[in-house]
């Protein structure tokens, strides 16, 4: 049988590109098609789609999975999922995540792709039961990086304990783009060889080597690989779906995707990319490879943030000393991958180290609540003169961080009551605060006009 495919045009795709803007009506304009190519999933929902519905939009993200659900008769639906983060930046009770696991699934979702960013499997305990509690399909992402502790026998072990715990698939989450051809041969055929899991790569082309790797991950045995419709592929993106599919045509591994589909669909999509180049949002640097990321270790946003950072200090003569501190802070830190939001953490420390001309002389409070064990357990033991230095004797957190929240959802549904019309509606404020609620009392009082977004 030929690698699955999973379709992320419609979630990373224009997160990777143009910041999440696509609107409810481009995701639906080429959907109908979509549906057809014969992928194994479409990735159509995650944090970033629904922070950006609320926030700029002006839409409903539940509404958006409902339309889409409508539309796609033949393929999976599938989410990203931050384990106890949920799709927010904090850490939420239990019963919100059962919840939110409930109504992604009752609402349209198949398949639930969780991660933690530190890989710290307590953080995904309650989204794993609820999604099997609920029917959904639990995929497991390992947040993949570079470190000393970070070894192909770091992530088999993983792997492992990630069958243990009940997922239906496994997959390397590489949301840098630094993994390497020959480190993902050996890594898919060990994590192949010690689990019976199929397991999934998803990666982004920022280095400019991704489509190198692809190819040896497939030849190691990969089960499923994320690629991107033709306009919203390369670049910060995934590697694009029709090359893919041609490349791999006539082979073991051919996905056999269907052709003419895909052709309508991109065509359809790409006059999305236009507008969005027009307007500015999408810049066009973000299409050509950066093999900077593989230097320095960072992802391609966070290097954009860091620059944009040292631009506002006036201090952009300081990016060298910057992207030399970051390994440092990272060290000290044990060793976190670089993902939301540790990688904007560890970045504004690095800065701050720098710019300050002393180390750690002053502290976000995030990285404040990390060192007291309020993200999970790091990698790796964290350099204890500089934990001393910030935090001095406090007590430090080793249980399960929601283990010390209390339940949310029905305090929540009681003092919105007259103002949620859903459990759905309480569950965008229990993530999003006053902008989902800025939204939902925009929309009962039906300010929001009907046709607002297409020419946006
Ligand atoms: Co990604």
């Amino acid at each position: 049988m030929g690698v699955k495919i999973v379709e992320t045009a419609l979630r990373d795709g224009h997160q990777s590109l143009f910041a999440t803007r696509m609107t409810t009506e481009e995701v639906l304009l080429a959907l109908k098609e979509l549906d057809q190519v014969g992928y194994h999933a479409l990735e159509v929902w995650g944090g970033a789609t629904f922070d950006a519905c609320l926030r700029f939009l002006d839409e409903d993200p539940w509404e958006r999975l409902r339309q889409v659900r409508k539309v796609c008769k033949h393929t999976k639906l599938q989410m990203l999922f931050r384990g106890q983060n949920i799709l927010g930046y904090r850490h939420y009770s239990d019963d919100v995540v059962e919840k939110f696991v409930e109504l992604s699934i009752k609402n349209g979702i198949d398949i639930i792709r969780i991660f933690d960013a530190l890989n710290d499997l307590r953080n995904l305990e309650c989204a794993v039961k609820a999604t099997k509690k609920y029917g959904g399909h639990c995929q497991i992402a390992l947040s993949y990086t570079t470190s000393p502790v970070h070894t192909v026998e770091y992530y088999v072990n993983l792997a492992k304990q990630v069958e243990q715990l009940g997922a239906d698939s496994i997959c390397i989450k590489d949301m840098a783009g630094v993994l390497l051809p020959e480190t993902a041969y050996e890594l898919i055929k060990a994590i192949k060889a010690n689990t019976k899991l199929p397991v999934e790569l998803h990666s982004h082309c920022t280095g400019g080597i991704i489509e190198m790797t692809y190819l040896r991950a497939i030849q190691a045995g990969v089960d499923i690989i994320d690629t991107a419709l033709s306009p919203l592929s390369g670049g910060t993106s995934q590697p694009c779906t029709e090359s893919i599919n041609y490349a791999l045509e006539g082979t073991e591994y051919d996905p056999k995707l269907n052709k003419e589909m895909l052709n309508i669909a991109a065509k359809k999509l790409a006059p999305v990319k236009q507008k969005y180049l027009d307007n500015k949002i999408l810049n066009p640097k973000v299409l050509s490879c950066n093999p900077n990321i593989l230097k320095y270790q960072v992802p391609g946003g966070m290097l954009s943030n860091l620059i944009s950072q040292l631009t506002q200090q006036n201090a952009l003569d300081k990016l060298d000393d910057v992207l030399k501190e970051v390994p440092n802070v990272r060290k000290d830190l044990g060793y976190p991958p670089l993902v939301t939001p540790l990688s904007q953490m560890v970045g504004t420390q690095a800065v701050l180290n720098v710019l300050n001309g002393e180390r750690y002389k002053m502290v976000p409070k995030e990285i404040n609540d990390y060192l007291h064990g309020k993200y999970g357990q790091a990698p790796a033991p964290v350099n204890q003169e500089i934990l001393h230095k910030i935090i001095g004797n406090d007590e430090i957190i080793t249980c399960r961080p929601a283990d010390l929240i209390a339940p949310e959802f029905k305090d929540l549904k009681k003092q919105y009551k007259g103002i949620v019309k859903s459990d759905e509606d309480v569950l965008s404020i229990a993530l999003f605060g006053d902008v989902a609620l800025k939204y939902i009392k925009k929309r009962n009082d039906d300010a929001i006009p009907t046709k607002l977004k297409l020419e946006a």
